[in-house]
């Protein structure tokens, strides 16, 4: 129950709300829109998205403003990259305006779980997307069930808005080159699962994963882009074995509304020693400044921050995104699905 639930502790995890939305592809045409109290759903034992991971998600987020409306983050963007993501692995693509209906219905039905104002937490939306048809051969589903859960969250990383240290390993990729990497499917986080881990037991809050290609340029940073300033420019990896970020193009967009030049191009680790911030950012990570980058296979250490805070342009980016997401400043830029 909401009133049970301390809004300004909440960690990066599944609490139960009380509705979920879904809705099935089948004959060729998704069917009605459906709302389950259920958080469990009935799925073949030979289905593709458990046998052949045919799986996509998305995360966003609605957040609770100082006028007290419910505003969903760049909901737009989310809806085109899952269509991206589920053609990529040959799913049927949900339309747009379903997954727009869907999206604003999940977060009403379960009001009472958007984080009051001054929380710091929101609402975290996960649609996904899985094929539900039975096969043993390896081929597309013919159905799929399109869900959307959502689940009140605090910061992802358990330090908030503190630096933490990342660290590059090349002993795994994320993705293979001309793979998956830029669809958000499931198989790329199971195949980051074992680097990840080793990374926390070190003392890592995530891995910095290079190119798969020639393991030269930076790619991105676990569950989230990387972004470094660098004089007065904002410079992140330009890769396509990459998730294209909503929250890096939109720090992008603060960035240059800050006067800051954006460079997304190649970063090669050796850059790293002249950068005078970095950040790993995202819709659960949102703008997480990193102290210190090290690589565990040539020993080298290259600190960020050398006094252990965030630094004033990442703070900057971070209070301005958060203005507009909780409604503070004007939606200058129209990210914003306000709800009345
Ligand atoms: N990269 C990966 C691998 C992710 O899982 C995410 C999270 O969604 C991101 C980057 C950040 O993307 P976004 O800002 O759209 O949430
Ligand atoms: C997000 O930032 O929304 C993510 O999906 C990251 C992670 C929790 C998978």
């Amino acid at each position: 129950m909401e009133n049970e639930l301390d809004w300004g502790n909440l960690s990066f995890g599944y609490l139960p709300t009380d509705y979920n939305v879904r809705c099935h592809y089948r004959d060729g045409k998704w069917g009605e829109i459906e709302v389950s109290s259920s958080d469990t759903i009935n799925i073949h034992i030979a289905a593709t998205a458990l046998h052949y991971g045919q799986e996509a998600f998305e995360g966003l987020k609605a957040f609770r403003g100082k006028d007290g409306k419910i505003r969903i983050f760049r909901l737009e963007e989310n809806a085109r990259r899952i269509r991206s993501s589920a053609i990529g692995i040959k799913m049927a693509p949900v339309p747009e305006e379903l997954f727009r209906e869907m999206t604003i219905k999940a977060v009403q039905l379960n009001e009472r779980f958007v984080p009051p104002y001054g929380s710091g937490a929101s609402l975290y939306i996960r649609p996904l997307e899985i094929g539900m048809t039975a096969r043993v051969g390896v081929k597309p589903a013919d159905e799929y069930l399109f869900l959307i859960l959502v689940t009140p969250v605090g910061p992802y990383f358990k330090e908030g808005f503190r630096p933490t240290k990342i660290c590059i390993m090349r002993e795994f990729d994320r993705v293979a080159p001309r793979g998956t990497g830029r669809w958000k499917v499931g198989g790329n986080y199971a195949a980051s699962l074992e680097a990840g881990e080793r990374a926390h037991e070190l003392g890592y809050s995530s891995v910095l994963y290079l190119d798969p290609r020639e393991k030269k340029y930076l790619d991105e940073c676990g569950p989230a882009n990387f972004f470094a300033i660098k004089g007065n420019s904002y410079i992140t990896p330009a890769s396509d074995s990459i998730l294209p970020s909503i929250t890096n193009m939109s720090l992008q967009q603060l960035a240059r509304d800050m006067g800051l030049t954006v460079e997304a191009r190649h970063i090669t680790v050796d850059e790293l020693a002249g950068v005078d911030e970095a950040a790993a950012c995202g819709t659960a990570a949102v703008a997480s400044p990193v102290s210190e980058i090290d690589d565990l296979d040539t020993g080298e250490k290259y600190v960020v921050s050398k006094d252990g805070e965030p630094g004033p342009v990442t703070t900057a980016l971070y209070n301005n995104l958060r203005a507009i997401q909780y409604g503070e400043v004007p939606d200058i830029h129209g990210w914003c699905t306000v709800l009345e």
